[in-house]
């Protein structure tokens, strides 16, 4: 028998959970190392937390730069959106929206711009190395740059989220958004929890250049709605041992991308195999690279299989958005609202 005080209504239950929230800038159909360095994750946080998954659209205009890029915006979230849900990202359990589409964020931002001191926001690694490689200075970038990380405390805040999934390079956005909260928190009254991220643990995925982290950019990509074709196609082009010369050298798969691969999608038994093999030179490059684009496949056939089912559905992924927009509004308003009396605002 359970106590009646010890029985818990369902929404009793979700109040308990943890508030997930994270976010992707729109960049559009996600690789294999998005997928393993992230959407995974995401996918499994699911049953533990409360989880609120954003596409960062504002964010991306940070680093936007023509007409072309701002006529991308609207694909790319769909085609990432897709990604999202095809990797089980469940819009039931889960509310994921559009950040524009909570006009509240950008409310919050402001309000949060007045208790962020200028020398946090210039000393974040990310805005240093971001002026860098825009061949900025600190002068001519723009100031929604410098604010980029108020914006994404906004993001967390807003809904209250006490956990943030991210990787490592994200640790001192994560830091500021807490040192933000308390600074709030200290001038006007209890209000937010301070968040804490919640590191990724996952390998460094390299690309089938073999030289660096998988990316778009490099394009040493593997797409996780590509065709079989498409995948097989990539992985043969991969870079192995730079060493191994001649079908008949030994090869080390302790330096080789391919057999790393191998290590994520093939059996423990196949990992053996290719270890074997390769050692004692019984295997040529071009086999394990096919063997290995088998493995790929099969791991993202049932991916493709409900990109398919939901690309058969015109507006589906439009209809999961804006339902999940109006669900993220109800909550930012109240939070809105407590900051406006907070902070002496009508
Ligand atoms: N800055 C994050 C990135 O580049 C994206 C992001 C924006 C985010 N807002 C967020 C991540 C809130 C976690 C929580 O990956
Ligand atoms: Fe790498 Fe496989 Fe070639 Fe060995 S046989 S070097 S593991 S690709």
């Amino acid at each position: 028998m359970v106590a009646e005080s010890e029985k818990i209504t369902p929404d009793k239950k979700i109040a308990e959970k943890g508030v997930i929230l994270s976010g992707m800038r729109p960049t559009g159909r996600l690789h294999l190392g998005n997928y393993l360095g992230a959407l995974e994750n995401w996918v499994a946080l699911q049953q533990e937390y409360r989880c609120i998954y954003t596409v960062v659209d504002i964010h991306a205009l940070t680093t936007i730069e023509s007409p072309t890029d701002v006529s991308q915006i609207q694909p790319n979230i769909l085609e990432m959106v897709l990604d999202w849900l095809a990797a089980g990202v469940d819009p039931e359990q889960s509310t994921v929206f559009v950040q524009s589409q909570v006009p509240q964020v950008m409310s919050l931002h402001t309000l949060l711009s007045m208790v962020t001191p200028l020398g946090w926001l210039m000393r974040v690694p990310t805005f240093k190395e971001k002026i860098r490689q825009m061949e900025e200075t600190e002068e001519s970038v723009n100031y929604g740059l410098l604010g980029y990380p108020v914006l994404q405390t906004a993001d967390i805040i807003l809904y209250k989220a006490d956990t943030v999934p991210v990787g490592q390079d994200q640790l001192p956005h994560i830091e500021l958004a807490r040192e933000i909260v308390r600074r709030f928190n200290h001038r006007f009254g209890d209000t937010f929890p301070e968040p804490q991220a919640k590191l990724t643990e996952a390998p460094l995925i390299i690309g089938m250049d073999g030289h660096q982290k998988m990316s778009k950019s490099v394009n040493n990509h593997l797409d996780l709605a590509a065709t079989e074709e498409e995948t097989t196609q990539r992985v043969l082009t991969a870079f192995t041992d730079p060493q191994r010369l001649r079908r008949t050298d030994p090869g080390r798969p302790e330096v080789c991308n391919v057999y790393s691969l191998h290590k994520l999608f093939s059996s423990a038994e196949e990992v053996n195999t290719v270890y074997e093999e390769c050692t004692t030179a019984q295997r040529g490059c071009v086999d394990c690279k096919r063997h290995l684009a088998r493995s790929i496949n099969a791991f993202l056939e049932p991916m493709r299989e409900r990109r398919r089912e939901f690309e058969k559905r015109p507006g589906y992924v439009r209809e999961i958005l804006d339902e999940g927009g109006k669900k993220a509004r109800a909550i930012a308003q109240v939070t809105i609202e407590e900051v406006y009396q907070r902070m002496g605002l009508a």
